[in-house]
């Protein structure tokens, strides 16, 4: 038995097959290849010393879905494909809902008619919109700003009813909160199409020359230096978060939300002399007006996940800006870099 893992080839994605295949399981990716790249399940396998097999498939197209259902023997999934970027989500609000939403539904569909009905879904921390007070617990009042955040709470109420009308499902519902760093060896990492919307990629752009300076979003927030303050948590935590999920989901029924931070935040400010700690690299930057929609203070009571999944995030502010720099220093074009520098 296998499981599948949507949107394997992205950076949650494969540093989630590498866990996945570390813990012993057998896995099988699908992606459409529209935010990431082959090369990086290449890497996968490099790091694991294990096969496995993907195929370049859109959720949105039913038939080829089922023909991987047809053809593997599945018993979970790790559903991580989705369109992820905020502010793209508000200029291209039908092509954010049909591709989260719609492909969402179609994967339920064929799970269902498979009778594959254990889900690790992945949600994000922006479900709880501008939230009240900190640190956020998994039942605060969710909300969402953004049509990205909406597709996301959206599913969540999907799967919440799925379950309600089949209590046979078992789903775990994981609210991420700021994803940064890479895999230790530097093989596998952040490699976003375009300018960096995220903190951390802009800052390793910046270090490795291909970017200029960078554009720090309002220092005029209600915190330790006005800047924005986030939960970083290393990808390689997250990654292991989800193994621990896919535990719950193959021993247990029900829906369950749980937050995967570390429970700590750091302002923009302070990440910039992290990283320039870690990485002995100075990072060009200025003060610039607030960014619409950003929240001062956004970290998790990540103790839900502690209790019940068996599952905290281990790794420091340090770690995560050394691994996110070993990753661009050695792929300073992402995985198009033709020359590994080691
Ligand atoms: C972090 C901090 C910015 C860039 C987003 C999504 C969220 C999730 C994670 C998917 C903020 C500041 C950033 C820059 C800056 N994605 N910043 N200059 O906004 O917390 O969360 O990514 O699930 O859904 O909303 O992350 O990295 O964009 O910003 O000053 O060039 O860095 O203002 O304080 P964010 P981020």
């Amino acid at each position: 038995m296998a499981i599948l893992v949507t949107g394997g080839a992205g950076y949650t994605g494969s540093h989630t097959c590498v866990e996945l295949l570390a813990a012993g399981y057998e896995i099988i990716v699908l992606d459409n290849f529209s935010n990431s790249k082959p090369e990086s399940l290449n890497r996968v396998k490099e790091l694991t010393e294990k096969d496995f097999p993907y195929y370049k498939v859109d959720l949105l197209d039913r038939r080829s879905l089922r023909d991987v259902f047809s053809n593997h023997p599945i018993e979970a999934v790790i559903h991580l494909a989705g369109l992820k970027a905020v502010g793209e989500s508000t200029s291209l609000p039908l092509h954010y809902y049909h591709n989260n939403i719609t492909g969402t539904l179609i994967l339920c569909d064929v799970m269902k008619e498979y009778g594959v009905k254990n889900m690790v879904f992945s949600s994000s921390a922006t479900v709880y919109g501008m939230p009240e007070r900190v640190p956020i617990s998994e039942d605060f009042p969710l909300s969402a700003t953004n049509p990205y955040g909406r597709t996301k709470l959206m599913i969540e109420e999907i799967l919440c009813d799925l379950f309600v009308a089949d209590s046979s499902w078992s789903i775990s519902l994981l609210r991420y909160f700021n994803p940064i760093g890479a895999h230790e060896s530097g093989r596998i990492g952040e490699d976003p199409s375009g300018i960096p919307s995220n903190l951390m990629p802009f800052i390793t752009q910046v270090a490795v020359g291909k970017l200029n300076e960078l554009l720090v979003f309002g220092n005029d927030y209600p915190t330790v230096d006005g800047s924005g303050v986030r939960d970083y948590i290393h990808v390689v935590d997250l990654a292991q978060g989800h193994v621990k999920a896919l535990e719950r989901v193959m021993s247990s029924k029900g829906v369950d939300a749980f937050n995967l931070g570390t429970g700590t935040g750091y302002s923009v400010l302070q990440m910039i002399a992290a990283f320039e700690k870690a990485a002995a690299v100075k990072i060009p930057y200025k003060i610039v007006a607030r960014r619409p929609g950003d929240v001062a203070i956004c970290y998790a009571d990540p103790s839900k996940a502690k209790k019940e999944l068996d599952w905290m995030a281990v790794r420091g502010i340090e770690e995560m800006c050394r691994d996110s720099w070993s990753w661009q220093k050695k792929n300073p074009d992402g995985y198009d870099t033709k020359v590994i520098s080691k």
